[in-house]
């Protein structure tokens, strides 16, 4: 069986196609990055627009890589949510539309979990339910419990912003543009005192919340306060990094001894961040797994492999409307 995969939760819209061993037979997609750059973020109504012009043409381009044809597909899976109602509305009607036509199985998928479980195709990870997953990306910070396929348990989460936005945030402040991940990855790799002497919010807390709200202010009032020089804007974005992956990394120390789980998937967009990646590869006693690289951000390619375990599961039931969940809890 093979099935597609549908993304457009927010500003990439993403296709791909997987065959049941999880193989990738064709993968497109397409960043509104530069749609979005001159506003400092995501404009919703840009983006379902964008998605709208862009959709069909990736479609044509990914099954022509693949060299099939739409009859060849056994299921439809796309992004249900959570994320941006207009733009989800894009992958969900033309994925149910395909779906009625062909009258095969369409699957919603919940973007997160996609996240959470495409590190199943990092090669010789040896991934196996059940383990822990820390999800960081533009809208949620999470640690999840995950002990099998749709059976999930959130033992902590972002009480304010979610540290993609954080990084987004900072980004924005410290004038670097947007998506402000990889500009504050960059230049904070140019930070040459490697001064880390920003706080790490609710370390000491005992529960695996989290709070990057104070963090982002904190961070806008050095830099206000010393930041003339493109050298101190870089020690600024250094410190910055170095507190939330620290903070992240004692969180996740915290609920692998409290849960006596030893693995751990980190996931989601800011998982692509090198310093993030170094610092969890530190964790002893346990087996870190990350998503390759080009699948840490949102992509096609998750949404199928999530679409496919349920399919071959036949976790999946028939519907006759279209319907999207912006605000989707994952437990
Ligand atoms: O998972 P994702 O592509 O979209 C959402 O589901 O939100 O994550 C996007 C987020 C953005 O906030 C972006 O700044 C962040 O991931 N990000 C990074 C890096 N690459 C992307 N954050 C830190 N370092 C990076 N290298
Ligand atoms: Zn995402």
């Amino acid at each position: 069986m093979k099935v597609l995969g549908i993304e457009s939760s927010c500003d990439e819209t993403g296709v791909a196609i997987i065959d049941e061993s999880g193989k990738i037979l064709a993968e497109r997609l397409y960043s509104q990055i530069e749609l979005h750059a001159e506003y400092g973020g995501v404009v919703p109504e840009l983006a379902s627009r964008d998605h709208i012009r862009k959709i069909t043409p990736l479609l044509k381009d990914t099954l022509s890589e693949a060299n099939l044809i739409l009859e060849d597909m056994g299921a439809i899976a796309y992004t249900a949510g959570p994320g941006l109602v207009g733009a989800l509305f894009v992958g969900a009607s033309v994925g149910q539309a395909i779906a009625w036509s062909l009258d095969i199985p369409s699957i919603p998928v919940h973007h997160m979990e996609a996240h959470l479980l495409v590190p199943f195709l990092a090669q010789d990870s040896g991934l196996c339910f059940p383990f822990l997953c820390l999800l960081v990306s533009g809208g949620h910070t999470m640690i999840v419990q995950a002990n099998g396929l749709g059976d999930y348990e959130v033992l902590g989460q972002s009480r304010d912003d979610a540290v993609g936005e954080a990084f987004d945030k900072v980004a924005k402040q410290l004038e670097l543009g947007y998506p402000g991940g990889p500009a504050i990855e960059r230049l904070a790799n140019q930070s040459e005192s490697r001064r880390d002497n920003f706080p790490r919010p609710m370390i000491d807390h005992p529960s695996m919340d989290f709070s990057f709200s104070g963090l982002k202010t904190h961070t806008l009032l050095e830099y206000r306060k010393t930041a003339q020089t493109h050298e101190e804007k870089a020690d600024i974005a250094y410190a910055f990094q170095q507190a939330v992956t620290d903070t992240l990394f004692a969180k996740c120390q915290r609920a692998m001894a409290q849960t006596g789980m030893k693995t751990l998937v980190v996931a989601g967009g800011v998982s692509a961040n090198r310093k993030l990646r170094e610092k969890f590869s530190q964790l002893e006693d346990a087996n870190v797994i990350f998503p390759d690289m080009n699948l840490c951000t949102d992509n096609g390619v998750m949404i199928a492999y999530a679409g496919l375990q349920y399919a071959l599961e036949g976790k999946f039931a028939g519907t006759n409307e279209i319907k999207v969940y912006p605000r989707w809890p994952l437990q």
